[in-house]
């Protein structure tokens, strides 16, 4: 067999800062578990890092709470370095040194920064590659520079150039250098080479405000050892914002809502106040349909064309056919709805629910693990779990499926045609033959036969004048 010819290409590694604790949320839970858009803040960096390289060279470098970290995003196949006290940013990148050792580069991201695109830390590796700097660093000039480290440019006269004599930590800024009101800041996001890195990153010192190791330091200690450190600036300085508090986080949540918003309707979906909507970035949405305000599409949700997805219904990994109508209020989670189907208003759909074309599930229905066939109905207060319901069939208010008698689980099913009276209840496991009728306030405990009729309820009797001689024995003369 031929040996493959050895590549020539970098190995390239990402490691994700994630040990902190995010002192600024007041929060018991680890910071990069805060969810935006509703993914945890780093699985947004796991998502945007595996754009550029496998799962087993992305490294999150945890610390505070790392198994429940690590336990939230294991399913992406990432690799997980320990950093036990977090000693700074910079200290983070010492205790990752083994993992680094096999790659000549490592881009390195923030846990807490959910926006950024795999186009920009596509164009921060390919400029430091090209450049073959020691170390290339994202920069923004955001509105309100306010809390981050400025970046300090080297000048050749009058020229600005893109190389950098060092990042100053907003704290450590002199009276001088406060005053120059220094816009550009360090994005938090950074390219080196592994070996220039790791053979200057031990001469940092916590001499600063915090006591600790800054990886923005490593910038004027490679310039002073004549490495190359450059800067990239992303045109989009929305793109690179962190969280450090709770308004920041809802900030962020409502622009990644707003990408997804954004993406629909440029595919010709309409959504009416889309700021007031809460739709997952993996959702579809066919052309045509459209959303009213204060909607939420959730997780994998698929739809199709001409739906019409009325207020206040939160739909959850569903999939949902063409020319579907959900009434205000429906409530859907793993779930398929087939063509035409008309849901709610306030319906309750559980996982496993199978609603056939052009099938009516109505006001305070719920199902669970339930197949409804085509052109069937169940239009009022009722529960169908782990039911089999074929087509036309027609299920009165207030039926109930008893499918669960303390112990075990059982199935109910309706064939084709049949007719529920209104206040039945099925005791599973029961058969309703086809186009069978079960009359209403029936208690079914045997199956019913096709076509047959069912009464499993008492005789009514009529007790003549008795109410009326019941009040005169109180003493009263009339109702
Ligand atoms: C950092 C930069 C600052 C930059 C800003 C961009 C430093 C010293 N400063 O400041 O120049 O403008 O990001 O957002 O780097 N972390 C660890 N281990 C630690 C400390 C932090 O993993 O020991 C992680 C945090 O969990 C977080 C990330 O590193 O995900 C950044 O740390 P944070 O404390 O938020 O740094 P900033 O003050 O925002
Ligand atoms: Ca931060």
């Amino acid at each position: 067999m031929k040996k493959p010819a050895r590549s020539n290409a970098p190995r390239i590694a990402v490691a994700i800062l994630a040990a902190g604790k995010g002192t600024r949320l007041k929060s018991r839970h680890p910071k990069v578990l805060h969810e935006a858009g509703s993914l945890p803040l780093l699985q947004h960096a796991i998502n945007a890092a595996r754009q550029l390289v496998p799962a087993a060279d992305i490294f999150a470098i945890v610390g505070y709470e790392a198994e429940r970290v690590q336990q939230a995003v294991a399913a992406s196949g990432i690799g997980f370095v320990l950093q036990r006290e977090q000693r700074g940013t910079g200290h983070a990148l010492m205790v990752a040194r083994a993992a680094l050792a096999a790659y000549d580069h490592v881009l390195v991201l923030s846990g807490d920064a959910p926006l950024i695109r795999p186009e920009t830390l596509a164009r921060l590796r390919d400029q430091h590659l090209e450049k073959r700097a020691a170390m290339t660093l994202l920069s923004a000039v955001p509105e309100d520079p306010t809390g981050y480290g400025r970046v300090l440019r080297r000048k050749k006269g009058a020229r600005v150039t893109d190389e950098v004599v060092a990042i100053v930590e907003e704290k450590s800024l002199t009276p001088a250098q406060r005053k120059a009101n220094l816009r550009e800041i360090n994005a938090g996001f950074y390219a080196f080479a592994v070996k220039p890195l790791f053979a200057h990153i031990d001469r940092l010192t916590t001499d600063n405000p915090h006591h600790e190791l800054y990886l923005t330091d490593v910038a004027a200690l490679l310039g002073k050892a004549r490495e190359r450190v450059i800067v990239l600036a992303t045109e989009d300085a929305t793109e690179v914002l962190g969280i450090n508090t709770r308004a920041e986080l809802a900030r962020l949540d409502a622009r990644l809502r707003d990408r997804a918003c954004a993406a629909l309707m440029a595919a010709g979906v309409t959504i009416f106040r889309p700021e007031t909507c809460v739709i997952d970035a993996g959702v579809t949405v066919a052309a045509d349909t459209v959303i009213e305000p204060f909607v939420q599409l959730l997780g994998t949700t698929q739809i199709g064309a001409d739906c019409r997805i009325r207020s206040y219904s939160v739909v959850r990994n569903c999939e949902i056919g063409d020319g579907v109508t959900l009434l205000p209020g429906c409530v859907m989670t793993d779930s398929r709805i087939a063509n035409g189907a008309i849901l709610g208003p306030y319906c309750h759909l559980r996982q496993g629910s199978d609603i056939g074309e052009g099938a009516r599930i109505g006001n305070f229905v719920e199902t669970k693990k339930t197949r409804v066939g085509k052109g069937s109905k169940a239009n009022h207060l009722t529960y169908l779990g782990d039911a089999e319901i074929g087509e036309r069939v027609n299920v009165g208010a207030g039926t109930i499926t008893c499918n669960y008698n303390g112990v075990g689980k059982y199935r109910t099913v309706i064939e084709d045609g049949a007719f529920i009276g209104s206040n039945a209840a099925l005791v599973a496991p029961v058969r309703i033959g086809r186009g069978a009728y079960v009359a209403a306030a029936s208690c079914i405990t045997e199956d019913v036969p096709a076509d047959a009729l069912a009464l499993g309820r008492a005789r009514q009797t009529i007790k003549e004048g008795w109410a009326k001689a019941k009040r005169e024995a109180a003493g009263k003369k009339d109702h």
